[in-house]
């Protein structure tokens, strides 16, 4: 089985290129379903899961060509099958996103309702919830959700959850309504730059959108949508995740096309526990020199501290000097980091949706299981920091969000490779 090796101890020092943002370019693959003619899109991440919206999206009928470099051209050839089966929604949940784009264009879909998730509950509620406010009749049929409409009607929606607003809900209501008859109002709309990238990617097609970025979201149906050329932001919760390994190996980043508007909260709580954080002309430079301060993180939806990126803080603040609280309001589950951190030599202590970090002098390298995606780039930041050999199993999970990251870790000083355990 694939395993990362890290020696921990090295000071990160140097440049990193930020890659396309996955949670952008997924929703956008899937909004081509929408489009007449050819779609280019550049800054497409190299990952797992971008190959499997790819696969999904060539079974609906929708072609792609890779030109390089991080761009691909997509064709719808053929509407006829508008089933994505469980066996690929099963491997990624972000297959939902084509739930929207399927029953604007095709008047019908049938997605598999996602299964189970390291992270927690993930229910499927205010998908269903907005569509059928668009005027679709749902059903779940042998695990599918079934929807179908003669022609979908703009309305007032409300999208908000009881943990806040849902990001992919909005971006499959906005894709939906894009082709609705008449004005669709979503109120508490998900404010994540990636909504705002597919609403700006939906605009370049001819869609009439506005408010995007905030919980008001305005369509205005049209006919048509006509496929365009679009540049995918750059993926802010690597740029984090790269923000935090500066801080935890008191290193010297500079992180190329990150934009720190996309990360305000983020920025807030490091600065706060010592990490010296800049604009650079060519995107966020990172440092710290000292030993961090501890602190109270709660993530919260866009513009809060993302959730996303709720692991790899704790990382971090095992070694900080004193007591820390990180509160997940987002996924309340989402701490399966924990028992491993703990093997390293972490003092956590999870209460619900609450851990309670008592800082550590060090941290010491240990066999560690990965879970899930963002709880393995926080064992990987553990490793870098910790004091000896730390082997990370399951290496397909950093696969799926993450482009060469032990080559973008060693280029700036990590010692990190793949071997087989
Ligand atoms: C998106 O997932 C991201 N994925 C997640 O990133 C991210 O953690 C999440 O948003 C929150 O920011 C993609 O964009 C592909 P939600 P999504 O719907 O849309 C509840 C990663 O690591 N909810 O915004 O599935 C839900 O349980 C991934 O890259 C409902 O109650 O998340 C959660 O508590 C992991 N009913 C909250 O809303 C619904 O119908 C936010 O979930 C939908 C969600």
């Amino acid at each position: 089985m694939e395993a990362f090796e890290i020696i921990g101890g090295t000071r990160l020092k140097g440049n990193v290129d930020i890659s396309g943002s996955k949670n952008a370019a997924l929703p956008i693959l899937a909004a081509a379903i929408l489009c007449e003619g050819d779609t280019v899109l550049h800054n497409i991440p190299n990952l797992d899961d971008i190959q499997s919206m790819l696969t999904l999206l060539q079974r609906l009928g929708v072609k792609h060509e890779r030109l390089g470099g991080g761009s691909i051209r997509l064709r719808v050839e053929d509407e006829l099958n508008c089933h994505a089966e469980y066996e690929l929604v099963s491997k990624m949940r972000a297959s939902i996103c084509t739930l929207g784009p399927l029953l604007a264009k095709r008047k019908r879909a049938q997605v598999s309702m996602p299964g189970g998730c390291a992270i927690g509950y993930r229910p499927v509620d205010l998908h269903i919830t907005g569509l059928t406010a668009l005027g679709a009749e749902s059903d779940l049929v042998n695990g599918d959700m079934m929807l179908k409409a003669k022609r979908l009607k703009g309305t007032e929606v409300f999208l908000g959850g009881a943990f806040g607003s849902s990001v992919t809900a909005t971006a499959n209501i906005v894709m939906a309504a894009t082709l609705a008859e008449g004005r669709t109002i979503i109120e508490s709309a998900a404010c994540e730059p990636e909504i705002s990238d597919l609403a700006d990617f939906l605009t370049a097609c001819g869609a009439q959108i506005t408010g995007h970025g905030t919980p008001r979201i305005t369509i205005e149906g049209v006919k048509t949508l006509t496929g365009a050329e679009h540049t995918v932001i750059a993926d802010r919760i690597e740029a984090g995740t790269f923000m935090i390994a500066a801080a935890i190996t008191n290193g010297e980043l500079t992180l190329n096309r990150a934009r720190l508007e996309h990360l305000i909260a983020v920025v807030d709580r490091l600065r706060r526990i010592g990490v010296i954080i800049e604009r650079s002309e060519k995107g966020i430079a990172v440092s710290s020199s000292r030993r961090l301060d501890p602190v109270e993180i709660t993530t919260q939806p866009f513009p809060g501290f993302p959730t996303d990126l709720q692991a790899q803080a704790t990382a971090l603040l095992c070694l900080a000097d004193g007591n820390s609280v990180v509160t997940d309001k987002i996924f309340p589950d989402r701490f399966l980091h924990i028992p491993e951190l703990n093997r390293m030599g972490a003092n956590l202590r999870r209460e619900g949706n609450t851990v309670i970090i008592q800082g550590v002098k060090r941290l010491i390298g240990a066999p560690v299981m990965a879970s899930d995606l963002r709880a393995s780039a926080a064992l990987i930041l553990a490793g870098l920091i910790a004091k000896g050999t730390t082997r990370m199993s399951r290496t397909y999970h950093i696969d799926r969000g993450y482009e060469r990251i032990e080559e973008k870790l060693s280029a700036i000083g990590a010692d990190i490779r793949r071997t087989d355990i």
